[in-house]
């Protein structure tokens, strides 16, 4: 049974709660933090500001994490003097410096966005996956996708699929999009839910120090995970609140990527993945 008690939210700055998270606790950290591109829930700092505050909280994020977890950081660009700076170029020397490895940069793709004129128009965001160790957790079989092309008969491969590879096509949450909330930046369930599953077990803790309107939560209680979500923005909190909530009386409506025969609560068609 899904409760309440599996999730805790916490209004505030993730720096001063995190520190109350004991030392190698937690199974996953995955986040989307602020880009500093001036969103209402942000106020433009320097990038060496921005840069010393996601250090300190990219520090208590490994001091939690167990030996065998993982963090994923979700990120795009940050732009200085009309120039678009790759976030996770400029964080990856942070994770370094606190002896992490990487074990994928993934592409999330998606085909809709703003259009420009003066440059090609973005189609993508990184999340960068770094491990403690060389003992992490990492389950392949519930998140294989369909084969496009039929196995060799001397190579017939897993019958629950191929490995999902690095680049995934997944939808933003737009404006017509079944989960989309008032948050301005939610990711969508489907592109943590590959995470949550091939890199914690059920019961296990998950982390999400810039929770926004909770996807993170969300996904995880969806698939029997714990969760503690942070945000500084009360306004977020409630949204997730309610997400959690609907999730708990079985209501919540969200797209999957895990089975073609989970999708019915698309209500765009031309979204359901290839
Ligand atoms: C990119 S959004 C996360 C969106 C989220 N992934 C979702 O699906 O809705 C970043 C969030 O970090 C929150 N935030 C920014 N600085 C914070 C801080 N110091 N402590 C806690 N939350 C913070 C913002 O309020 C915002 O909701």
């Amino acid at each position: 049974m899904k409760t309440q008690t599996d999730i805790v939210l916490y209004h505030g700055n993730c720096l001063e709660f995190l520190k109350k998270i004991p030392e190698s606790s937690v199974r996953l950290v995955i986040t989307s933090p602020p880009y500093n591109i001036g969103q209402e829930y942000e106020e433009k700092i320097s990038l060496e500001e921005y840069l010393s505050f996601q250090e300190k909280v990219i520090k208590e994020c490994v001091r939690i994490l167990k030996p065998t977890g993982s963090i994923c950081w979700q990120v795009g660009n940050y732009k200085e003097n009309k120039e678009n700076i790759p976030l996770d170029i400029i964080l990856y020397p942070i994770f370094k410096k606190y002896n992490l490895k990487l074990r994928n940069r993934i592409v999330w793709h998606y085909k809709a966005g703003m259009t420009h004129k003066r440059h090609f128009s973005k189609r993508y965001e990184t999340v960068l996956w770094f491990v403690k160790s060389d003992s992490y957790l990492f389950n392949l079989d519930p998140v294989r996708i369909p084969r496009i092309y039929k196995a060799k008969k001397d190579k017939p491969g897993s019958p629950l699929g191929k490995n999902p590879g690095d680049i995934w096509h997944i939808p933003r949450v737009h404006n017509l999009h079944v989960e989309k909330t008032p948050h301005p930046c939610q990711y969508p369930v489907g592109l943590i839910e590959r995470f949550i599953l091939a890199l914690t077990k059920k019961g296990d803790l998950v982390v999400d120090p810039f929770l926004g309107s909770g996807t993170t939560a969300v996904t995880a209680l969806l698939h029997n995970r714990r969760c503690i979500g942070i945000d500084k923005e009360l306004i977020y909190i409630k949204t997730a609140n309610e997400r959690i909530s609907k999730v708990i009386d079985g209501s919540y409506k969200y797209m999957s990527y895990l089975n073609p025969k989970l999708y019915p609560n698309s209500r765009l068609k031309d979204e359901l993945p290839r």
